[in-house]
């Protein structure tokens, strides 16, 4: 099997996987100082754009492609490139298609959709001008575009609104919601999909604390939430959106309506990947991996299935205890240690919740 990655800088992540497997490797990339290009059997620096990983692909004969692409902007150039290809030169692309990235990509169709398949979403409007504002105080800004909380802004007051739109002149505006935030990861591949268990991400601040600066545990447990409906809804949205890779969901818990809202959809390896894998065994990464080789099923998620205990903390720069190889896996490891210098995250995971407390002292 050879397969082609598009991106280097995942790539550590799945590297000892890949060689498991015994798969050949072939990167493209379109930064020559990226990271992680020593890894593979070879290496491509090509322009960026889909063109130069598809000349790759041909000319080297690639059995399959797999994106490892964390950010939003180059999706839609990765969904036009899968459809030609699969339709084209039969080769398998394991990305989302154009339809569920155009859904996914801007939030305010992806409001729509949640609407248009029936699952509950915070109250919004398209507000043009602060004065043609509808709903109660606070409200939450943003654009349609954007991740990891570029341009979201929680309004209290309507002096917020308006200082919101100096900068922009139209805003998606959404009922702010108290309560517990949630992710979960949905695995898809030829019309199969399988969510895995829901990650609690800490609770909604109104001054807009990105869950990336929070802790979050695994499995979720939060008091009147069923994590069974979260999985549900999620493999719902998944199904509706008919495509393949990793869907990740943003969803919020309001104790006070006894609510589930959904937030949103990433079609891309997010940042829940490493608390699912220490929560659950299920790395979303290698099961791109295994969508590619022919080893993605149902039945193998249900083998790999585990039940710990697990938490992520923000810790700058990690200076715990050294992981043992392969060092981002959880195979020989119960922390695995993630994140550019300075923004470092070490997910770890246990038995119990007392034993995870003394394993988090160890480590921090
Ligand atoms: N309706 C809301 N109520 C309360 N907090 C919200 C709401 N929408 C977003 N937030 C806060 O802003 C964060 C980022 O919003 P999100 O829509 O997930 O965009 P991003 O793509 O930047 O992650 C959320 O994780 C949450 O902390
Ligand atoms: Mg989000």
């Amino acid at each position: 099997m050879k397969l082609l990655f598009i991106g280097s800088r995942l790539y550590d992540d799945i590297d000892w996987y890949v060689k498991r497997k015994g798969i050949e490797s072939v990167l493209t990339e379109s930064n020559e100082e990226a990271i992680n290009l020593e890894l593979p059997d070879q290496v491509f620096i090509v322009p960026r754009g889909m063109d130069g990983p598809k000349q790759v692909a041909l000319m080297q004969n690639v059995d399959a492609i797999v994106p490892l692409i964390g950010i939003d902007p180059p999706l839609i150039d990765v969904a036009y490139m899968k459809e030609e290809i699969e339709s084209e030169y039969c080769i398998p692309v394991i990305a989302a298609g154009v339809r569920a990235v155009e859904l996914t990509s801007d939030k305010i169709k992806t409001k729509g959709f949640y609407e248009e398949i029936g699952v509950d979403t915070p109250n919004y409007q398209i507000l043009h001008s602060p004065d043609e504002l509808k709903l109660d105080l606070p409200v939450v800004l943003k654009q349609g575009q954007g991740q990891g909380g570029k341009d979201i802004k929680v309004a209290k007051t309507i002096e917020d609104v308006e200082e919101y739109f100096n900068e922009f002149d139209q805003a998606l505006c959404e009922e702010f919601i108290e309560g517990a935030e949630i992710s979960i990861e949905v695995l898809g591949f030829n019309g199969e999909y399988v969510a895995l268990p829901p990650i609690y991400k800490g609770e909604t601040t109104l001054d807009g604390t990105h869950p990336l600066n929070k802790v979050k545990t695994g499995p979720c447990m939060v008091e009147g939430l069923d994590n069974n409906l979260v999985q549900h809804v999620a493999y719902k949205v998944a199904k509706n959106l008919d495509s393949d890779g990793i869907f990740e969901m943003d969803f919020m818990f309001s104790r006070k309506n006894n609510q589930l809202y959904a937030i949103e959809v990433n079609t891309r390896p997010n940042g829940t990947r490493y608390l699912t894998t220490a929560t659950c065994g299920v790395n979303s990464l290698c099961e791109l991996v295994n969508m590619a080789i022919g080893e993605f099923s149902l039945a193998n998620i249900s083998d790999k299935l585990q039940y710990h205990y697990s938490t992520e903390i923000p810790v700058g720069n990690y200076i715990g205890p050294a992981p043992k190889e392969p060092v981002k896996s959880f195979e020989d490891n119960d922390f695995v240690v993630h994140g550019p210098e300075g923004y470092q995250r070490v997910t770890a995971r246990a038995k119990s919740a007392e034993e995870l407390e003394n394993l988090v002292e160890k480590l921090t």
